[in-house]
């Protein structure tokens, strides 16, 4: 089955679910998201993001509408109905339907998910582009308000990258729908999950297989100053697991921004890449990142095959991953 939709308790076929045009979603972003990973048929992390859902909606005054036996059904009922082993879950929590007024309504929360097939993310290393972040200071909610981060996006496909790193006040955060991982003699550097970065499933998981494989992480940020000192980079997602970066670039005309935004507004926000200044390069995926990305397969191909006792839910957590490793 090519997508499995759901819209407040309908499952649906490919494209038949429509949200009313009032949906305040659709008009003001109000709402929060999740992205779950389907290996052969069973929920990666499951019980981790809807938590994650949880403090989203809290931060923002939604009230969950559902409990969490609620959700592992809901989530798990549209992954059967697509019966499609390899997937990719987009849950969506909105404030819900009411005439447009900015002022809260006393309507129910709206939820949409779908189901869709996905193949194997490409691992191959890629380039980032620099580019200064301009998101608001809640980085950690993960609202559907996504203009910053695809405009971001686009601009770095645009000059062949595979992500932005953005950067805030000198600082590097993360990327546009990734976390960002630095190795510096052997010791590795992640932004800490504070406000200004969306702290990643995935993150948080590598964080786990980093300290079980005996590798010393700082969650601390680096400044884009820094990277003449490191030795691996690589980011994280759901999406794209671990993948290593060869090359990081920033525009030269975007250089200042990087530390410090100008009260000037840029007549496009789609920045271009006209004259690069080369900030990092490494030809090949280094150790570090190459030992964390076998781990993170072997801890997937566990999950694959893991035998859930009988009269228990399908989600494996971090800590029963771990005591299976
Ligand atoms: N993006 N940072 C940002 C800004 C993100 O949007 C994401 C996820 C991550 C990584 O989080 P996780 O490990 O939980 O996937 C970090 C998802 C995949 C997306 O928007 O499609």
């Amino acid at each position: 089955m090519p997508m499995v939709g759901y819209l407040n308790g309908e499952y649906t076929a490919d494209g038949l679910a429509q949200v009313p045009i009032d949906e305040r979603g659709h008009q003001f972003g109000d709402g929060v998201y999740e992205v779950i990973r389907v290996y052969s048929g069973r929920l990666f992390l499951l019980d981790e993001h809807l938590q994650r859902l949880q403090r989203s909606l809290s931060a923002i005054g939604i009230e969950n509408p559902h409990s969490l036996d609620e959700w592992r059904e809901i989530v798990n009922e549209g992954v059967r109905r697509s019966m499609e082993p390899e997937a990719q879950v987009y849950l969506q929590v909105t404030r819900g339907v009411a005439v447009r007024a900015h002022l809260f309504p006393s309507t129910s929360p709206s939820v949409s998910m779908t189901v869709r097939p996905v193949r194997a993310p490409d691992v191959s290393p890629g380039a980032l582009m620099c580019l200064p972040d301009e998101r608001w200071a809640n980085a950690y909610v993960k609202t559907i308000n996504l203009l910053p981060n695809v405009i971001a996006k686009e601009a770095a496909h645009r000059a062949n990258a595979i992500d932005a790193l953005l950067v805030r006040n000198g600082m590097m955060r993360e990327g546009s729908s990734t976390n960002m991982w630095f190795v510096r003699q052997g010791k590795i550097y992640t932004a800490p999950a504070n406000r200004y970065i969306l702290n990643g499933i995935t993150r948080q998981f590598v964080l786990k297989l980093a300290s079980q494989q005996g590798l010393t992480v700082c969650e601390q940020a680096l400044s884009f100053n820094e990277l003449s000192d490191i030795d691996e980079v690589f980011l994280t997602s759901t999406t794209q697991e671990i993948r290593p970066v060869e090359r990081i670039f920033a525009d030269e005309t975007q250089m200042a921004s990087l530390t410090h935004l100008p009260d000037d507004a840029p007549s496009s926000l789609l920045y271009r890449c006209d004259k690069p200044v080369e900030l990092w390069n490494r030809t090949a995926p280094g150790p570090v990142t190459t030992l964390l990305q076998k781990a993170y397969s072997q801890a997937v191909e566990n999950f694959r095959s893991y035998q859930e006792p009988l009269g228990t839910d399908n989600s494996l957590s971090v800590q029963d991953q771990n005591s299976k490793a």
